[in-house]
């Protein structure tokens, strides 16, 4: 997997930086250094290629997932994340998502299959990774969500389920609406600042 890491201050967590369909490990940089700029980072890029562009898992459709992919590419991120940890020696209990659209979702299914994977996550634009699976433990874990009221690519009622779903297996779920469609906006990681730093 290509991926960039960036050494933060000593105990600063580590946040693992997941871009949207189409994009690089460089696209959420900015992000990180707005939410936290001390944190370490591990920016990972798409190994799945959906006509040239990055992808982390396949899809069937829009919005149809590739289940089996979804899996087996979730597993590959969670050993990737514990084997750079051990190299790169942060805290692997430290490590917090940051996810926007298909990196959301895939962060979403890291949360949705191994407990303690994530001490937290900020999903930007997110769908239901998987239904009708019985999750995790997620006590307390804290998650922000940042979504579009009238996001084509990930309906409302996509973000409202997850919400719901992490919530209902003890997750403790912020959510902030906009109304710019798919389009991720800066009053979205402002708001997820604002959240991160109240943890
Ligand atoms: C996905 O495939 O993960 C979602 O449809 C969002 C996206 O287009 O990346």
């Amino acid at each position: 997997m290509e991926y960039i890491f960036k050494q933060g201050k000593t105990n600063k967590p580590t946040f693992l930086l997941l871009h949207g369909t189409g994009g690089t490990e460089e696209d959420l940089l900015p992000l990180a250094e707005m939410i936290d700029p001390e944190a370490n980072v591990l920016s990972v890029r798409g190994s799945v290629d959906e006509n040239g562009m990055n992808r982390f898992f396949k899809r069937l459709a829009e919005g149809v997932f590739d289940e089996e992919d979804l899996i087996e590419r979730t597993e590959e991120l969670n050993n990737f994340i514990e084997a750079k940890s051990n190299e790169y020696q942060f805290d692997r209990k430290q490590v917090y998502a940051i996810g926007y659209s298909n990196g959301a979702n895939i962060a979403g299914s890291l949360l949705f299959h191994y407990e303690n994977t994530l001490k937290g996550a900020m999903l930007f634009h997110p769908m239901v990774p998987r239904r009708g699976i019985e999750l995790p433990n997620l006590d307390q874990l804290p998650v922000f969500i940042g979504a579009g009221e009238n996001d084509p690519i990930c309906p409302k009622q996509e973000s409202e389920d997850l919400k719901e779903l992490l919530e209902s297996n003890g997750a403790s779920v912020e959510i902030f609406w906009e109304n710019q469609g798919h389009q991720l906006t800066r009053r979205e990681v402002d708001q997820a600042k604002e959240w991160y730093d109240k943890l």
